[in-house]
């Protein structure tokens, strides 16, 4: 189960070298520069000073850095380059997948595992559930104290109206204990995949799909069929779901018929995100499927995040790989 602790394959090769960082967005060479000096902290000596050759004084490094912001502007790359630097035994995991490993194994087991090592990497923490949030700020708390450096990432709250407002205040206020040992950064900018102007989904068409070869995979689904499936899944189990998956296939698709559909999906295209499966769709363009409404309401983030994903997965399937 540990072993399955490591960066998504997409983020297999992020680097702090091949982060871009926006020029009209300064926050995020000041991003890197603090992933740089977190991981030269790990030495465990400073960057410069010392008692007997002083120079500017390098601020004293907490044990943790969290890194905060809107969809899109590399935090997981970041997190991701920042593990692949640091040294020895470490973890990367979601939020949710650290949750499962404590459920899994029980909390001393894990504390177990995973103590002794140098980095806990955290994508997308989340505040949503109050017993969760407890949970983990307790298990990291005595990781923590055993000389483990934590790394974290902000999720997408579901109240977030509008991209401007930042969760950090949030995260420290809800990991009481541990607030002092976090180095918050924000990260401000636009989303990375929409950069290069890919604004809308590629509707490669139903005729497309059924053409797609019969082979291990490639699945082919029907849009409705499958958004009715999904409500017969629990979503942690949607991971499996996508095992295997190179391309998928979806025909006919429509419009979200309401919020618990529009979520499950939201869910889903995260594991499909994740896995990178490349999609090939017929029907309505796949950044149109939720609707107006619900892009005003309270889940506006989760569901443009999953529209930009969505938007990137359809032209990998476009642009020659
Ligand atoms: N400044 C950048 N330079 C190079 N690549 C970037 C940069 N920002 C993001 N990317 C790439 O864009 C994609 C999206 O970035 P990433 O997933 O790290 O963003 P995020 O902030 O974690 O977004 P999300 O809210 O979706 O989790 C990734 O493939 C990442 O490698
Ligand atoms: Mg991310």
């Amino acid at each position: 189960m540990a072993a399955s602790l490591v960066p998504p394959r997409q983020f297999a090769d992020a680097t702090l070298e091949n982060y871009r960082p926006d020029p009209e967005h300064p926050s995020q060479a000041e991003a890197v520069e603090a992933v740089r000096a977190f991981v030269e902290s790990f030495a465990g000596r400073p960057r410069s000073g010392g008692l007997f050759r002083r120079g500017p004084k390098a601020p004293p490094q907490r044990p943790g850095l969290y890194l905060d912001g809107g969809f899109g502007v590399g935090k997981t790359h970041l997190l991701a380059a920042l593990w692949h630097l640091a040294p020895g035994r470490k973890y990367f995991g979601t939020f949710i997948e650290y949750t499962a490993l404590v459920g899994a194994l029980g909390y001393q087991e894990a504390v177990r595992l995973l103590s002794g090592a140098s980095l806990i990497a955290i994508d997308e923490f989340e505040l949503d559930d109050p017993g969760d949030t407890m949970l983990m700020s307790r298990f990291l708390g005595e990781l923590v104290a055993g000389g483990t450096r934590i790394g974290a990432t902000s999720n997408t709250p579901p109240n977030a109206l509008g991209e401007g407002r930042f969760a950090a205040a949030d995260f420290l206020r809800e990991i009481q204990g541990l607030a002092d040992r976090f180095t918050t950064i924000r990260i401000g900018g636009l989303d990375y995949r929409r950069r290069d102007a890919a604004e809308a989904a590629v509707v490669a068409g139903d005729d497309a799909v059924v053409a797609l070869p019969d082979e291990a995979g490639t699945t082919v689904d029907d849009f409705g069929g499958l958004i009715d499936h999904l409500a017969s899944v629990h979503p942690a189990r949607y991971v499996g779901l996508v095992d295997g998956l190179r391309t998928a296939g979806l025909l006919d698709v429509r419009a979200l018929p309401g919020q618990t559909e529009a979520l499950r999906f939201v869910a889903l295209v995260d594991r499909l995100y994740d896995a990178q499966v490349r999609i090939v769709a017929g029907g309505l363009p796949l950044d149109r499927v939720f609707g107006e409404d619900m892009l005003a309401g309270g889940y506006r983030k989760k569901y443009l995040r999953a529209i930009s994903r969505l938007v990137a997965m359809t032209h990998a399937g476009a642009a020659p790989v």
